[in-house]
């Protein structure tokens, strides 16, 4: 590669899940440090961060298709963007990239992305960079301070996962399950706090297998962060996701009932409602397992609305296993759920098993859940009508004085009021649809 000028303006595109997203703002933090600024919306960068995903076939393949598109958008202007792929994809095929596509300057894998400013001078002077190593934390230590938050922050609690359900790749791309250590999260917690944020979502892909040492050097688990993250002045809301049914104890399901500030909700994937696909898919808890669990948070916090993940047509999924997942769903009434037709991803045991599901079978299965969990979720929002709550503003809405925000049960709720963004109000909620409601402002919380 040629020596090039450094860039001046970048975006960072970050697909896949919410752990992507925190580390897409981690990577702009870092490149906003650097003096570069991130490009105006709708004109081209200099510097396009690709944050990827490797989760499932049809996300992996997508990082080759933007690269194209920015290599050919570049030609027309006669100016080629810089372009560095981040992300799962990058940790799973690094070497790959690099190889089949010319025009990326810089591979970065999730635990290294700290690296991105000495990678971006050596693109600079013309050298390509790979950095795929997975040193536990040094990352976190090396990042810039939180200086600017929505008002909805997510905050990265435990990293990796040691499970290796056999269709997914997680643990290949993030590695083993690290926590980050008490002190830390508490500080990142308060600065997003300072810098703006209302509501902190707790990250982990496994986020309630996180441990560490309170201040009093206590092991606390999950539940002893929420605690004393409930103490900080400004801060109204507290997340997590997504928690493995294994990793869940009796403190967590009790804080939902103890902690004010913990919202009514919990996404708990379960995958399937066939004990034999179940064990199949390396998953250690059984149909019967999770819904118990599912009664105990019910008992601790009786309005909790329930989400979960799907997988329709693992290998070997007979109609039979599949039917056994609807009956779940019939029992569970989730608020709100994920589902996927199942992807073969290279690497992991079930992509070389027997009786691979054809293609149209997952999609009539795939259809007849979703279907079966929109009614669901229509009917807890059907169900909310006439209920006051409180809504965290996000987002501005179409229309003047219209506004977007987050109920307690993560259900959107749109509303007029003259308000601003991160405002806390207290709405009545008039009307459902099936992926929103709309509602009547009652009054201010907090400004
Ligand atoms: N750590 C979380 C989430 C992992 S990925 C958990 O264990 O629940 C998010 C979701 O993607 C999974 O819950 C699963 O439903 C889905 N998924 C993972 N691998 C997949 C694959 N190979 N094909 C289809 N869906 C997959
Ligand atoms: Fe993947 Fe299973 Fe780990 Fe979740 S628990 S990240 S589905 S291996
Ligand atoms: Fe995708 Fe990696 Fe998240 S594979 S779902 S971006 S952990």
């Amino acid at each position: 590669m040629k020596p090039t000028t450094a860039p001046k303006t970048y975006r960072v595109k970050s697909f896949g899940c919410q752990m992507n997203v925190y580390d897409g703002e981690r990577m702009a933090e870092l490149l906003a440090e650097k003096g570069i600024t991130p490009a105006p919306e709708g004109e081209d960068a200099d510097l396009v961060v690709l944050n990827t995903c490797h989760i499932r076939e049809k996300a992996a393949e997508k990082v080759y298709s933007d690269i194209g598109r920015l290599v050919k958008a570049g030609e027309e202007r006669g100016q080629k963007p810089m372009i560095a792929v981040a992300g799962c994809v990058a940790q799973a095929e690094g070497e790959e990239i690099m190889a089949r596509a010319p025009a990326v300057s810089m591979v970065v894998g999730p635990q290294a992305y700290h690296r991105l400013p000495e990678m971006l001078d050596q693109a600079v002077s013309g050298k390509r960079a790979t950095d795929t190593e997975m040193p536990p934390i040094a990352k976190f230590d090396a990042l810039p301070k939180r200086r600017k938050s929505a008002p909805s922050a997510f905050l990265t609690v435990q990293e990796g996962c040691d499970k290796f359900c056999t269709y997914c790749v997680v643990p290949y791309t993030r590695g083993a399950e690290i926590s980050r250590p008490y002190n830390d999260l508490i500080t990142e917690a308060q600065r997003l706090v300072e810098a703006g944020a209302k509501e902190i979502t707790l990250l982990g892909q496994n986020v309630n297998a996180w441990s560490g040492e309170n201040a009093k050097g206590h092991a606390v688990g999950l539940a002893g962060l929420i605690h004393a993250l409930a103490e900080i002045d400004g801060l109204s809301r507290i997340r997590y996701t997504t928690s493995h049914p294994n990793d869940m104890d009796d403190a967590l399901i009790a804080a939902h009932g103890e902690v004010g500030k913990l919202m009514p909700y919990l996404h708990l994937p379960v995958q399937s409602g066939s004990d034999r696909v179940l064990k199949a898919m390396n998953r250690s808890h059984t149909s019967d397992s999770y819904l118990r669990l599912l009664e105990r948070f019910r008992a601790a916090r009786p309005d909790i609305a329930l989400s979960g993940d799907f997988i329709v047509g693992f290998p070997g999924e007979t109609d039979a296993e599949f039917e056994e997942t609807l009956q779940l769903v019939d029992k569970v009434r989730y608020a709100q759920a994920y589902s996927f037709k199942y992807s073969a991803r290279p690497g992991t045991s079930a992509a070389t098993m027997d009786g691979q599901v054809p293609r149209e079978v997952m999609d009539e299965r795939l259809q007849r859940l979703q279907a079966a969990l929109g009614r669901d979720q229509h009917a807890f929002n059907a169900a909310s009508v006439g209920k006051n709550c409180e809504v965290l503003i996000e987002r501005k809405g179409k229309h003047a004085d219209q506004w977007l925000g987050k109920s307690p049960w993560l259900q959107s709720v749109w509303f007029e009021a003259d308000a601003a963004l991160g405002d806390l109000v207290s709405v009545e909620l008039v009307e459902a649809g099936p992926n929103s409601l709309a509602g009547r402002l009652l009054e201010m919380v907090s400004a």
